[in-house]
């Protein structure tokens, strides 16, 4: 477990670059990365640095309210798309399966990243990245990587 103090955007930006950088593809399906941790405590901060850096500008990342997934092309030479997730809002797992999540899974193309994991714990794959955000004071986060 690779803890590290994140002090403003910057650093978690950093970070996000490191982790795409060093991210190694599942070996069977999609790489799904599970964004952990309470409301405001940065997993949409990360996501949008992290699409920032394969080309997607940020604003279209977004907490969504409404939407639960968004699918962005990217250039990158281990993935076609990036799949922005938030669960938060998920009643149960199924409706997960049926925005597609079964055929989503089982692309090698697809890079994941799943916000509130939790909600749809018997949907994540067990070779599924985890990164856990922890609020420390306003502009303070603690970011651990697996
Ligand atoms: N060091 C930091 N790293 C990341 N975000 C930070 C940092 N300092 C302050 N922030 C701010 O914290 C907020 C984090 O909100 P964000 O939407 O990313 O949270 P979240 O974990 O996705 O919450 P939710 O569960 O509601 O979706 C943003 O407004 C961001 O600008
Ligand atoms: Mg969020």
């Amino acid at each position: 477990m690779k803890q590290t103090v994140s002090k403003n955007i910057e650093d978690t930006r950093k970070l996000a670059a490191d982790f795409l950088q060093n991210l190694k593809t599942s070996q069977n399906g999609a790489t799904v990365v599970c964004l952990s941790g309470d409301l405001g405590s940065g997993k949409t901060a990360f996501a949008k640095e992290a699409g920032d850096i394969v080309g997607i500008p940020r604003d279209e990342i977004t907490s969504p309210t409404f939407v639960i997934m968004k699918i962005f092309d990217i250039q990158h030479p281990d993935f076609k798309r990036l799949i922005h997730i938030d669960a938060y809002r998920l009643q149960k797992e199924s409706e997960l399966i049926n925005l597609g999540w079964n055929e989503m899974v089982a692309e090698p193309k697809n890079l994941i990243l799943i916000e509130w994991p939790e909600m749809v714990e018997g949907l994540i794959p067990k070779e599924a990245r985890t990164i856990k955000f922890t609020f420390v004071d306003e502009q303070t986060r603690m970011i651990e990587m697996e």
